[in-house]
């Protein structure tokens, strides 16, 4: 039997019903691990339209309040008050805004980590050294100025927040389509906790993901918090 996309929870950010997703919620992804990287990628592009669309309609106030909401969840969560070295990323476009939490994690004393996107999409990575540590960069990325570590240097990380469009309960996540994530997250111990910071709402059902696809170990989100994974 096919199975539905359906969304976790009813949408109190997009402010959106759950037939609203219908260009994509009545598709299996069940099957998603053997079906032709073609047809898997579709699906993925059609959930991420979806996605943007709604991220496109919150205002500048949202997404800060947002981030603002996620900076306290964050910094509220135990593994954060454990992490010496944090990787993050700044945050664009539509994206819950980020710069409030990389700030407060690196005043409270975390080593901060932030991504250098390499032409072939795979990320380097370089401290965080205050806010005028940081460049303007390719796609209107704001990007560390700092020496790069390397593309491994995320694996020096006791903490990884990640962004994502979506994802589902078994930690499957949905970006933005360049696969960057994908290979900073293989590089990523076991062990590590690895957080994907998402709008209320984007927690679903079931995210299409295939064989290339990392998954994450938590979410978190402005009004509901933490829910761990997996
Ligand atoms: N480990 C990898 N090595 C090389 N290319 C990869 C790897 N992982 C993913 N890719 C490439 O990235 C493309 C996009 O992947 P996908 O649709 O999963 O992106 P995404 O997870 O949404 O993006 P991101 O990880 O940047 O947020 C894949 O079709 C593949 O070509
Ligand atoms: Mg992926």
């Amino acid at each position: 039997m096919l199975e539905t996309l359906t969304r976790s929870t009813d949408d109190p950010v997009h402010g959106m019903a759950e037939n609203d997703h219908a260009a994509w919620r009545t598709e299996t992804t069940r099957a998603a691990k053997t079906m032709p990287e073609s047809e898997l990628a579709r699906r993925k592009s059609l959930l991420r339209k979806d996605l943007q669309a709604a991220r496109a309609r919150l205002g500048e106030a949202r997404r800060a309040a947002a981030g603002r909401a996620l900076m306290n969840v964050i910094l509220d969560m135990p593994e954060t008050g454990m992490a010496g070295t944090v990787a993050a990323y700044v945050s664009i476009g539509s994206e819950p805004q980020t710069a409030g939490l990389i700030y407060a994690l690196w005043k409270r004393g975390s080593y901060v980590l932030l991504p250098v996107l390499l032409a072939d999409k795979d990320l380097d990575w370089a401290s965080y050294e205050g806010p005028d540590s940081l460049a303007p960069g390719p796609h209107g990325l704001l990007q560390p100025t700092e020496p790069r570590r390397g593309v491994t240097g995320i694996a020096s990380a006791d903490l990884v927040i990640v962004p994502a469009l979506a994802v589902d309960h078994e930690g499957n996540r949905l970006g933005r389509g360049g696969g960057s994530y994908d290979r900073a997250l293989a590089r990523v111990g076991p062990v590590v906790p690895t957080i994907a910071l998402l709008y209320d709402g984007e927690l679903l059902g079931e995210v299409p993901a295939g064989p290339h696809d990392r998954r994450v170990r938590t979410v978190a989100q402005p009004a509901t918090g933490v829910t761990r994974l997996g």
